[in-house]
C-alpha cells in the first residue's frame, strides 16, 4: 500500500513512502507508545470502494506470504525475491486507488495504520532483496518480522474480524520500525 503516502507512479512512490515513514516515526514518535496501539478498528471509516480492494490485497499478500515460506525453505531464491517485490508493489490497490480514494483512505485511519503498512512494504522490499542475495538467514529473519507486522495491524485495527487477537500480547516494537521504537521509548 505504498500509493498511501503519495501521488506519485508505484515505484517513486514507495520509496518515497520508506522515508516518510521513517521522517513520520520520528516526527510522531511521542503518538507512538505502546497504548496508542490499542486502537479502535478501522474498518468501520472505510469507504465501501476502500473496504473492498483492502480485502483483495489482503489475500494477495496472505497467498504471496504462503509461496514466500515455501521458497525460503526450499532455497528457491529468485520466488522469494519475485514475491517480497510483489508484496512491495501492492498489486491491486496501488492501481486501482484514484487521488479521492487516497484522501479517504488518509482521512478514515490514524497515522500508526500507514506506518506499519509503509514499514511492512519497508520489509518486504528488504526481503526482495534478500532473495536477490540468496541469504536464507536474513529471508528467515524478515519473514518473521512482516508476520510480526500483520499480527500487529491486526490485534491493533482489525479486531472487529479477528476476534481472537483482541486480547493477545503483542510486543510493542512488532510491526514498527526500529527509528519508531527509538523515538516512542521512555515517553
Ligand atoms: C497496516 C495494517 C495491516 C497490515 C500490516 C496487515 N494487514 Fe491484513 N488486514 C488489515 C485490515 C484492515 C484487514 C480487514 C480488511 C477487511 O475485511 O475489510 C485485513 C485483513 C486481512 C485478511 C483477511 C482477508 C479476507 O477478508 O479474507 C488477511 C488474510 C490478511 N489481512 C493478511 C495479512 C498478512 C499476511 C499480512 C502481513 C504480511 C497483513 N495482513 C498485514 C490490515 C493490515
Amino acid at each position: 500500500m505504498c500509493y498511501v503516502t503519495s501521488k506519485r507512479p508505484l515505484d517513486r512512490a514507495c520509496h518515497r513512502s520508506r522515508t516518510a515513514v521513517i521522517a513520520a516515526g520520528t516526527v510522531l514518535g511521542l503518538g507512538l507508545s505502546a497504548a496508542s496501539l490499542a486502537a479502535e478498528p478501522v474498518r468501520p471509516d472505510l469507504t465501501p470502494k476502500l473496504q473492498g480492494l483492502l480485502k483483495k490485497e489482503m489475500i494477495q499478500i496472505e497467498l504471496a506470504m504462503h509461496e514466500i515460506y515455501s521458497a525460503i525453505i526450499q532455497g528457491r531464491h529468485a520466488v522469494v525475491a519475485e514475491k517480497g517485490q510483489a508484496i512491495h508493489d501492492s498489486f491491486i490497490l496501488a492501481q486501482s486507488l484514484t487521488d479521492e480514494d487516497r484522501q479517504d483512505l488518509k482521512a478514515a485511519v490514524p497515522p500508526e495504520f500507514l506506518q506499519m503498512d509503509g514499514y511492512l512494504h519497508e520489509l518486504s522490499a528488504s526481503l526482495a532483496e534478500a532473495g536477490q542475495s540468496r541469504d536464507t538467514a536474513r529471508q528467515v529473519a524478515l519473514y518473521a518480522q512482516m508476520t510480526e507486522s500483520c499480527v500487529a495491524c491486526h490485534s491493533a485495527y482489525v479486531t472487529d474480524r479477528f476476534e481472537g487477537l483482541q486480547d493477545a500480547e503483542i510486543p510493542a516494537g512488532w510491526g514498527r520500525a526500529p527509528a519508531e521504537q527509538e523515538s516512542g521509548q521512555g515517553d
